[in-house]
């Protein structure tokens, strides 16, 4: 695909902007980039501290998708990226469901996927249920409408020195982890040729490429979790991903499944080299 990249010293926001050029009918594999954000958004209405260092990139994608199988595309970009990451640091990059990326056990970079125009939020009212995860499943009856464009949000805290003592203890950048900075034409590099070949991947042969790679870099499942979601938290073990992108939890021989949240994991682990996973 062939990107064409809009960039801006500083934005409010980059997925904002690209729902707004997708309305005004932006193509496919338009992007945007910041060097930094003064309202960056992350999932489930969190904000994404984004100052000068970090990578803030929004592209605009058109898949020909039900609204139904959104969750999908955040998976193949939270893939892209953590490949991204790992190519770039050489570090091990892991995913955290539902698609956080992960360097040593703290989050290095969110990806925030949005429809356009926002199916979600008309369903969610409809439901009676909070908007959150970006691409929350609505029960079948009330998907009522395929987005016309899918915003693919990457934020990737790249050279940021360090951060505020109350996300301190879960977030890292690449600098942290590495001892020092990188270039971060090299990142957006990476992830946009990363992310066309998912995404051209997805589109050739489907979901089951992209959910392999995404299980094999995932850290979450067999880990104990507490998960913090619209409905309060739930705690067990993460024993598998349901076919919709949910997280199944089980405590006590009891499993729930859980279609949206931010997973915290509880049990600490180290990979084969010794490295905090
Ligand atoms: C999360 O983990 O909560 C998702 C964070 C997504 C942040 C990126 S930065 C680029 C794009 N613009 C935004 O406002 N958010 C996404």
């Amino acid at each position: 695909m062939r990107f064409t990249i809009h960039r801006y010293e500083s934005a409010a926001s980059t997925n904002d902007l690209a729902i707004r050029m997708a309305e005004q009918g932006a193509p496919e594999g338009t992007v945007i980039i910041a060097r930094e954000q003064t309202a960056g958004r992350g999932r489930r209405g969190r904000s994404w501290l984004s100052p000068s260092g970090g990578l803030y990139l929004s592209a605009i994608l058109r898949p020909d998708l039900p609204f139904e199988q959104l969750w999908q595309m955040a998976f193949v970009a939270s893939v892209a990226a953590a490949e991204a990451v790992g190519d770039v640091s050489g570090l091990p990059a892991r995913i955290k469901w539902p698609n956080d990326v992960l360097i040593n056990g703290r989050k290095v970079c969110g990806i925030l996927v949005e429809a356009q125009p926002a199916c979600l939020r008309r369903a969610s009212r409809q439901l009676k249920q909070i908007p959150d995860a970006g691409y929350r499943m609505p029960e079948p009856q009330s998907a009522i409408c395929n987005p016309k464009s899918v915003i693919v949000g990457v934020g990737i805290n790249v050279n940021v020195p360090e951060f505020p003592p109350e996300i301190a203890q879960e977030a890292t950048s690449i600098a942290i982890e590495l001892g020092h900075p990188i270039a971060l034409e090299d990142v957006e590099k990476s992830l946009l040729a990363l992310l066309d070949a998912r995404y051209a991947q997805y589109l050739a042969e489907g979901f089951a490429p992209a959910f392999d790679a995404w299980k094999a870099l995932d850290c979450t499942i067999g880990r104990r979790v507490a998960v913090d979601t619209p409905d309060g938290i739930v705690e067990g073990t993460a024993v598998e991903i349901g076919g919709n992108g949910d997280l199944i939890v089980e405590s006590e021989g009891i499993r729930s499944r859980v279609t949206a949240g931010q997973a915290i994991l509880q049990d600490s682990r180290d990979d084969e080299a010794g490295r905090r996973i």
